[in-house]
């Protein structure tokens, strides 16, 4: 692992922009803070992690994909508490008029700056005057509180709906719940993945592709019965993690052992840890760098009652890359609430119980005599009635209205036996900055080198999210050679999951070189020999070995 550094990070992004992974989105009008491409070599890169991410979360076996419009109308975001809540607070420099997120400009000396108050924040900076980011003077105005979501409107009449673009993927999966549960036949636990886009109209976006505009999020809602103690088997993780933990501060510790302690206070929440962990470790990022981090009470989402960040250290220092909450039942309750739909799933009770029930029933010595034989039916009517209903009521029995009065009526309470109940499931949600795991996959796998007297440089991604399997490189274009090698990658391009890389121009030294910039796990050398003996040199990036293989029996799976 190198050292990072404002020098490295400076070549790391000037490589990342020349050879087409991450650059700086609209540049040619003058770009926008917040919003960056994935070139054509990113774009596979994001596209391989998109997929291992999908299959890692699809292979517990009850998970399903959905995907739901990022347009997302008012109410849903009003009834999850994003359009009263999802707020940073913002300071303008009343000289040059630069908007800053006020918890950032003294982050330096309060690393937990993000969870005070409005008045805290004040506070705090007329204290420490820090200086403006853009014009270094300091002369703060009033701190105001920012809705960070980018609204728009549906449709374009007068008519016209307000909405907003998602600031996450989750709302889609809590909207969608009523599906999902019939897809699982009504059976807890299960859980449905989103990836897609997210938006937030971040204040002051800087540190590149760490903080996004629009960003790329893979989120897992996973729905539980609270009242069921889940035994994850955590012992599969046998080596300690590094934990901060909001009461005991940082520990060395298994995930089995923290869950036990109580300091990890839900066993699923520590198993999606686990999985988290070894997903995140799949792409390249160093087990070293990683750590998970208790978010304080007062910092916690509006949704949350527990949450962990998976931070790495990479050359931004300590940056949040997967957040793994314990929602509760807040956000089906909140859509229940502002829908009337019943958004919960059936309990069915090991013995059935016997409940008190209030309810009605008649009065006989005032129905039998005005109703006389209707008197049976009016019972059964009156004994179905909720314990709130209020009399005078009419109700509707054989197509005749019937008016009930109080005197009808008595109060009754009766014993029932049931053998179930309807409650709202609990979700925990892994949630994760697929930009903030690439851009660190991307930084630990960098390495810079002497080779030959000069600076070379290596990207070591693993396989499995290599934007390009491999390059095929002709030792001359000529004397068929070129015809020979174009056609070795045309056949590899065919092949399922497989896809390679032509490249025909410079020197040999420079075209390796090239391909292990931009992470190409393997290169396929076409000379002479080849021509003869249909065999071609295939050399492996990480280590330089070199061997000679039937171009018949190449395989890059
Ligand atoms: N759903 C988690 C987040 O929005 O960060």
């Amino acid at each position: 692992m190198e050292e990072f550094s404002t020098d490295r990070l400076a070549r790391l992004t000037g490589m990342l922009k020349r050879r087409g992974l991450l650059l700086p989105a609209f540049e040619i009008h003058g770009g926008v803070a917040g919003f960056y491409d994935y070139g054509p070599v990113g774009g596979r890169i994001r596209n391989q992690v998109n997929q291992a991410w999908l299959s890692h979360w699809l292979s517990l076996g009850n998970v399903v994909e959905i995907s739901s419009p990022t347009v997302t109308p008012y109410p849903v975001l009003e009834a999850s508490g994003h359009v009263g809540e999802f707020t940073d607070f913002l300071v303008e420099c009343k000289k040059c008029s630069e908007a800053s997120r006020a918890d950032h400009l003294i982050e330096s000396d309060y690393p937990n700056a993000d969870s005070f108050t409005k008045e805290e924040l004040s506070k705090k900076i007329s204290e420490l005057m820090p200086i403006c980011p853009a014009c270094g003077v300091s002369d703060w105005g009033e701190i105001s509180s920012q809705n960070l979501m980018f609204s728009t409107r549906i449709g374009n009449a007068d008519s016209a709906r307000e909405g907003f673009l998602r600031p996450e993927t989750a709302q889609g999966m809590f909207t969608s719940f009523t599906s999902i549960y019939r897809h699982f036949r009504e059976r807890l636990p299960f859980g449905a993945v989103q990836i897609g886009k997210g938006y937030r109209n971040e204040i002051s976006p800087r540190q590149g592709m760490i903080r996004l505009r629009e960003f790329n999020m893979a989120e897992l809602e996973y729905f539980i019965d609270p009242e069921i103690e889940y035994h994850h088997n955590l012992d599969q993780w046998k080596d300690s993690l590094t934990l901060i933990s909001e009461n005991e501060g940082e520990m060395r510790v298994t995930l089995s052992k923290a869950v036990e302690a109580g300091v990890i206070r839900h066993s699923t929440v520590g198993y999606f840890m686990g999985i988290t962990f070894d997903f995140v470790t799949s792409i390249g990022i160093n087990p070293e760098l990683i750590r998970f981090r208790q978010h304080e009470s007062n910092e916690m989402a509006h949704y949350a009652v527990d949450c962990w960040d998976l931070e790495i250290m990479g050359s931004f220092g300590w940056i949040e890359c997967v957040g793994i909450a314990h929602r509760g039942c807040y956000d089906l309750e909140a859509h229940e609430m502002a829908t009337g739909q019943r958004l919960r799933a059936w309990r069915t009770f090991e013995t059935p119980k016997i409940v008190e029930i209030d309810g009605w029933t008649i009065d006989g010595s005032t129905v039998g005599p005005e109703f006389k034989n209707f008197a049976g039916k009016i019972k059964n009517a009156v004994e179905k009635l909720p314990p709130d209903s209020i009399f005078p009521m009419s109700l509707e029995i054989d197509d005749d209205e019937v008016n009930i009065e109080p005197r009808h009526v008595k109060k009754l309470q009766r014993q029932e036996k049931i053998s179930g109940e309807w409650f709202i499931p609990h979700v925990v949600e892994p949630a994760f900055g697929i930009d903030r795991l690439i851009w660190h996959s991307i930084d630990h796998s960098y390495r810079e080198i002497i080779k030959s007297g000069e600076a070379y440089t290596i990207l070591s991604l693993p396989k499995s999210i290599s934007p390009i399997d491999v390059t095929v490189l002709p030792l001359f274009e000529k004397d068929g050679i070129d015809e020979l090698a174009r056609k070795i990658h045309e056949n590899l391009c065919k092949r399922d999951r497989v896809l390679s890389n032509y490249d025909g121009s410079g020197s040999i030294g420079r075209r390796y070189a090239r391909s292990d910039e931009i992470g190409v796990p393997y290169c396929i050398t076409v000379d002479y020999e080849s021509l003869e003996n249909h065999t071609v040199t295939v050399r492996e990036r990480d280590t330089g070995k070199q061997e000679r293989v039937k171009i018949d029996e190449l395989n890059f799976n």
